[in-house]
């Protein structure tokens, strides 16, 4: 099959602390990728900006194509709308021939949703959408602090999010929260919505058995390690995590044990929300006084990222909300339960007391306890628990499953188009 992605604002291959590339961009380029090993041929169109290439390969049968939109330089996901059409019609105007022998397009998140809207009204072809995260759910768990919401701009969102919904021949909804959300909040019908989650690359993140001397290495000598990671943004909850440090030191201390926590602080030059979220967790952990327990981390390579995951004792993800949870599966891939955020795709991730635990990080001390929990559990019941992280990553969440199953998708939208020829 060929099969064009629209997402202009997340390109699969950004590099790690450009602002606005995370997790989708992973998802894009690894679904591409196996999609093409698969046989297919996939073409990603995503906005030009920053000097890259026009046109750049994933691998073969997989391509990325840059086009402009908009003012120069970095533009926030959420003041894209005005420019879409641009995109759009820059698009259209290099690729109409490759197009019209597409068998399907797929937008990723409202931006790349809309554009493949308009891409797939020009073209005639079926419309496939995955939201990797949406605003009403967004909207209830991080509410804009502008007076005029121009900082996440919701109403145009959640608008376009419902017209793109109302439009696709089918949704793939990342988790069962957000399956539920998209069918009892945005009114979309059941037969539309398949749920198939991200996944992660499990030969470069394995399982480490010998997690000490891994940290002893790395220049840890702590009794424990705990690893969070993600974008310098108050959606991560590493605000939330700092609050829940002091008890998790207190009762380690008074057990005699001692525990460094490794948390990012974004890139060497942050943008200037970055920059005010940064000094928020400076400050925070200042005055909480627990700077000595953090190790804080701008970039990390990807085999210090495989590093970290596989030497941590217990991977966290603090965030107020999550649609699905790709560090999740990675830190599981590596042999690393987690203590994560009720809110979104972890409870179809983490089986409670088998891989990991939930726990709400706007309740500081609920967080600490369950970090406690597994931290002192047994020997043998923390082994258990790296093992059973690892083979449920292997099962579950290897990309090309994930990417089979996302074809199957792409089939039978496009079979119920011709068949209504
Ligand atoms: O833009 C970065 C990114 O992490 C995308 O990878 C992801 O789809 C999106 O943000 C989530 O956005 P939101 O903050 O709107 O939930």
């Amino acid at each position: 099959m060929r099969i064009a992605f629209f997402c202009p604002h997340s390109d699969p291959l950004a590099v790690t602390g450009e602002p606005d590339a995370g997790g989708q961009c992973i998802y894009e380029a690894r679904v591409a990728e196996q999609l093409a090993r698969q046989g297919h041929e996939v073409r990603v169109y995503t906005r030009r900006w920053g000097g890259k290439a026009v046109r750049q390969d994933i691998c073969d049968g997989a391509t990325i194509f840059r086009y402009p939109m908009g003012p120069d330089g970095f533009l926030r996901k959420e003041d894209m709308g005005p420019h879409l059409a641009e995109f759009v019609e820059h698009t259209l105007f290099r690729q109409t021939t490759w197009l019209r022998h597409a068998d399907a397009i797929h937008g990723h998140y409202w931006d790349g949703g809309a554009s493949a809207l308009m891409a797939s009204l020009a073209l005639g072809k079926p419309l496939l959408f995955t939201s990797h995260s949406l605003g009403l759910l967004k909207r209830d768990r991080v509410p804009d602090p502008t007076p005029d919401g121009s900082k996440f701009r919701y109403d145009v969102r959640i608008r376009a999010e419902k017209k793109i919904l109302d439009a696709a021949d089918a949704v793939i909804a990342l988790s069962r929260t957000e399956r539920d959300a998209l069918m009892g909040r945005y009114g979309a019908s059941a037969e539309k919505v398949r749920i198939v989650p991200g996944g992660v690359d499990t030969e470069a993140f394995h399982l480490c058995l010998e997690k000490t001397k891994l940290q002893r290495q790395l220049g840890f000598s702590s009794d424990y390690l705990l690893f969070t990671v993600g974008r310098l943004d108050p959606r991560k909850g590493f605000l939330e995590l700092i609050e829940a440090i002091p008890r998790v030191v207190k009762t380690l201390r008074e057990t005699g044990k001692t525990v460094t926590f490794l948390i990012p602080i974004g890139p060497e030059k942050p943008s200037p929300d970055e920059s005010a979220y940064r000094d928020a967790l400076l400050g925070r952990a200042n005055e909480l006084q627990v700077t000595d327990a953090i190790h804080w981390f701008h970039r990390l390579t990807d085999q210090e990222l495989f590093q970290y995951y596989a030497a941590a004792d217990l991977f966290l993800c603090p965030s107020p909300y999550e649609p699905f949870g790709l560090v999740l599966v990675e830190a599981f891939a590596s042999g690393t339960p987690v203590i994560a955020t009720p809110h979104g795709g972890p409870t179809d991730i983490v089986t409670p007391g088998v891989n990991g635990y939930l726990a709400d990080p706007a309740d500081p001390p609920a967080f600490a306890a369950r970090i406690l929990d597994a931290l002192l559990a047994p020997e043998n019941e923390r082994r258990r628990m790296r093992a059973a992280a690892a083979e449920r990553a292997r099962t579950r969440y290897a990309w090309p499953s994930v990417a089979s199953a996302i074809a199957d998708v792409y089939r039978s939208i496009r079979d119920d188009a011709h068949a209504l020829r």
